[in-house]
């Protein structure tokens, strides 16, 4: 079973330029540990709102607080985690089979997601009950 210990925050090189700012980059198999199917990124969310309340049976992600802040709480059934996000250069790995809440959105905050697959209802668990039967099923 997945749990939130397999969830990880990952440092991504940062490339700093006198004057100029910071780049970051992310490749797959090098710095994460799936390949990327898809980004979308979430924007204009209100401050102090709240997204996500789901969990994925397969997908892969990768979430960056582009700009601004937030928290994300995982929650594999048993335990749960929280990350705070704040820095462009760190990337929180989220495996299969877990709850995630994202709140506390700093207004023109930027949550960048990189996703191991296509869009595809059929692989969210959008409610909670349905996510404690698919965990007590062994998943
Ligand atoms: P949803 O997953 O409900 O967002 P959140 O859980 O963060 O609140 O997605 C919101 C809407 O966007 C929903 O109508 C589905 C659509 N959507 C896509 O069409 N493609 C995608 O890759 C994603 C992530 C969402």
């Amino acid at each position: 079973m997945n749990t939130v210990d397999d969830c990880f925050i990952i440092e991504l090189d940062k490339h700093h330029s006198d004057r100029k700012g910071n780049l970051s980059v992310v490749r797959e198999f090098v710095d994460i540990p799936f390949s990327i199917r898809r980004a979308y990124y979430l924007y204009d969310i209100p401050g102090g709102e709240a997204r996500g309340s789901h969990a994925h049976k397969q997908l892969e992600q990768l979430i960056i607080a582009a700009s601004g802040s937030f928290t994300v709480t995982l929650d594999d059934s048993m335990k749960k985690r929280s990350f705070f996000l704040n820095r462009p250069y760190q990337a929180l790995y989220v495996c299969p089979g877990i709850w995630r809440d994202l709140g506390d959105f700093s207004s023109g905050s930027v949550c960048l997601v990189l996703a191991s697959e296509r869009y595809d209802e059929t692989d969210y668990l959008r409610d909670y009950g349905d996510f404690l039967s698919y965990k007590k099923s062994g998943q």
